[in-house]
C-alpha cells in the first residue's frame, strides 16, 4: 500500500518488571498497572468484552458516533489530519472518518506494534485517498509526537473508549494538557467518557454473566509471569469489581483465595487469604465533573453528545487559543 507509512518511536521499556515488582511490594495496597492487561490474549478478551450485552460503553459510544454523523460533518474542518491516541479496534474511527469531509491524514498512535499495523493497513485499504501514518509510541511521549505532527494543518484528535477513565483526575488533567500541546491551538479533540449512572448497571458491566471480565482480569497475571519470570497461578485468585462511590470509580481487584507466597525477581511476595491486588480503576464522570476537569486543562467544551439514556458522553472540545 503506498498510502501507508510506519514510524517507530517506541522506547524499549527495560523496567517493566521493576515497575510491576514495586507495585506488588506496596504495603498499603498491592497493585498492577492496568496497561499490563493488553497482551495478545488480553486484547482478544477485551474485544470480547466490548461485544457483551452487560458491557454497555462500547455499544453506547458507537450508537452516538453513528447517529451524529451529520453533526461531525458540519462541525469538523475538511481535509483534516486525524490523530487517534491509542488505536484499539477500528470500528469507531471508521465511523468518524466516514462522517468527515475528505480527511487527509490519519495518524494512529499505539504502543502495540502488531495491532497498530493491522488496523492501519485496514484503514489505508478502506480509505485509499487518505494517507495513513502509523506511529508506534506511547501517546504520552509528547515531545517526540510534536515533531511528527504538522500543526499548520487542521487537526482533530480522537480518544474514544473512555480510556481517560483509567487515569485518576490529576493524571487525566495532565494527559489532556499534553494532548492540547500535540493538537495545537483551536483544533479539536473528540473524547469518549463513561458517565456515572445507577450503581447496578455499572457493576454489572464489570461482572458480566459470561465471566469474560473475570478471565480478562486474571489474565494480567499471565502477562506478569512472562515479563517477570514469576509463577503466579491465576486459579488461586478470584475476580472482584465494585463501584467506589466516594471516588466515583469502578475498581477491579484480584483476590487471593488463600495464604500464599509468590516469588518474583528474587523477592518473595506474601499474600494473606482475601488480600487483593488492585488491577484497574475506571472513573465515571458526570457531565459537570468532566467539565470541571476540562476547565483545568487547555480546552473549552464545544458540545456534549449523549445516548438517549445518558450512559455515555462524547465530548467535543477545542484547544483554547493562547
Ligand atoms: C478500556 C479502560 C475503557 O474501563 O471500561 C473493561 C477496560 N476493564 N472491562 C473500562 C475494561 C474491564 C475499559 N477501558
Amino acid at each position: 500500500m503506498n498510502n501507508l507509512n510506519f514510524i517507530n518511536l517506541s522506547k524499549a521499556s527495560l523496567c517493566e518488571s521493576e515497575e510491576i515488582l514495586s507495585g506488588l511490594k506496596d504495603k498499603k495496597q498491592k497493585k498492577i498497572n492496568s496497561k499490563f492487561f493488553y497482551d495478545k490474549e488480553g486484547s482478544r478478551l477485551f474485544d470480547k468484552i466490548t461485544k457483551l450485552d452487560d458491557y454497555y460503553p462500547t455499544r453506547k459510544e458507537l450508537e452516538i458516533l453513528e447517529s451524529k454523523k451529520e453533526f461531525f460533518k458540519n462541525l469538523l474542518p475538511e481535509k483534516a489530519s486525524i490523530i487517534e491516541f491509542g488505536s484499539g479496534s477500528n470500528i469507531k474511527i471508521k465511523k468518524l472518518l466516514k462522517a468527515m469531509k475528505s480527511p487527509k491524514h490519519y495518524i494512529p498512535i499505539d504502543i502495540s506494534h502488531e495491532f497498530l499495523l493491522f488496523n492501519a493497513e485496514n484503514i489505508a485499504k478502506n480509505f485509499p485517498y487518505m494517507s495513513v501514518k502509523a506511529v508506534c509510541a506511547d501517546y504520552k511521549q509528547i515531545n517526540l509526537l510534536k515533531e511528527i505532527i504538522n500543526q499548520n494543518e487542521n487537526i482533530v484528535g480522537f480518544f474514544p473508549g473512555s480510556t481517560i477513565g483509567n487515569y485518576n483526575p490529576e493524571e487525566a488533567k495532565m494527559l489532556l494538557i499534553n494532548f492540547s500541546k500535540i493538537i495545537g491551538a483551536e483544533n479539536f479533540l473528540i473524547i469518549g467518557v463513561d458517565l456515572r449512572k445507577e450503581k447496578d448497571v455499572m457493576e454489572k458491566a464489570y461482572n458480566d454473566s459470561e465471566g469474560i471480565t473475570a478471565e480478562f482480569n486474571k489474565n494480567i497475571l499471565n502477562g506478569v509471569n512472562r515479563i517477570c519470570g514469576s509463577i503466579f497461578d491465576s486459579k488461586l485468585f478470584s475476580h472482584k469489581a465494585f463501584f467506589n462511590d466516594k471516588k466515583s470509580r469502578i475498581e477491579m481487584h484480584l483476590v487471593s483465595k488463600k495464604k500464599q507466597i509468590v516469588k518474583i525477581l528474587n523477592t518473595e511476595i506474601y499474600f494473606r487469604e482475601g488480600e487483593t491486588i488492585h488491577t484497574e480503576n475506571s472513573y465515571k464522570y458526570t457531565i459537570s465533573s468532566f467539565k470541571n476537569l476540562v476547565e483545568l486543562s487547555n480546552f473549552e467544551i464545544v458540545d456534549v453528545l449523549k445516548d438517549n439514556k445518558s450512559f455515555f458522553g462524547v465530548f467535543i472540545m477545542r484547544v483554547k487559543s493562547i
